[in-house]
């Protein structure tokens, strides 16, 4: 069974197993190999992609199917199920809706500088949580998309010289991040992010 999960990943009920595309996996880092070789392949589909729909959710759902599709049945649509983070799964749809228009208007009216957007749309995404797993690793495949595409801007930093998929400073450091973004308070995430003078 999978075991070992960093703090502040979510872990998967039976049923999401269930959607396991390899049934021969019985270790956390088996798993993780797997779900690395797809990722390559789906980001590599995001930078050579023309698609202009990025704040759609055809486009959100497509990303996380490129991502995660080889190795989960269940990428690309949204949890059935309440999690302990993220919204009421009947909110998912109408939630992320409010995100893709707020990110339209932040986009169109350049109310925001394009990392400070960025960094605020991932914040809402995760926050939302719209599919049973992968949603860090999404939101922030999306965030750098809507940097690369819609700003012509370079990627964020995510794991400044480190993994951030396993418990070490860096992660311990975005995880508290998020959590104060959840209270309203963004310095330490657009600190993380690498924003100087906006504090
Ligand atoms: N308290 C929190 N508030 C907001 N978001 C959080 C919180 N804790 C965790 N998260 C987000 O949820 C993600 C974990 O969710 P999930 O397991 O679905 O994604 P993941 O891609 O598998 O995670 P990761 O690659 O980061 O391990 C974290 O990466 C982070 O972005
Ligand atoms: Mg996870």
């Amino acid at each position: 069974m999978i075991i070992d999960h960093p703090e502040g990943a979510t872990l998967l009920d039976p049923d999401e197993m269930e959607g396991l595309k390899f049934r021969h996996i019985t270790t956390r880092s088996e798993l993780d190999h797997l779900e690395q070789a797809n990722i390559q392949s789906g980001m590599e589909w995001m930078r050579k992609s023309k698609r202009t729909d990025l704040l759609t959710e055809s486009y959100v759902c497509d990303l996380h199917k490129k991502l995660f599709g080889e190795v989960w049945n269940w990428a690309g649509t949204f949890r059935r199920a309440g999690k302990n983070i993220g919204v009421d799964p009947v909110q998912i749809a109408v939630e992320l809706r409010m995100l893709l228009d707020d990110m339209r208007y932040w986009a169109t009216h350049e109310t925001y500088p394009p990392l400070e957007a960025a960094i605020r749309f991932h914040h809402r995404l995760v926050f939302i949580h719209p599919f049973p797993n992968g949603n860090g690793r999404h939101a922030r495949i999306m965030a750098d998309a809507l940097l690369l595409k819609l700003y012509r801007d370079k990627p964020i930093d995510w794991a400044g010289g480190h993994d951030l998929g396993s418990m070490n400073e860096r992660r311990k450091e975005y995880i508290q991040a998020l959590r104060a973004a959840d209270r309203g308070d963004y310095a330490p995430l657009f600190a993380f992010a690498g924003i100087v003078g906006s504090l």
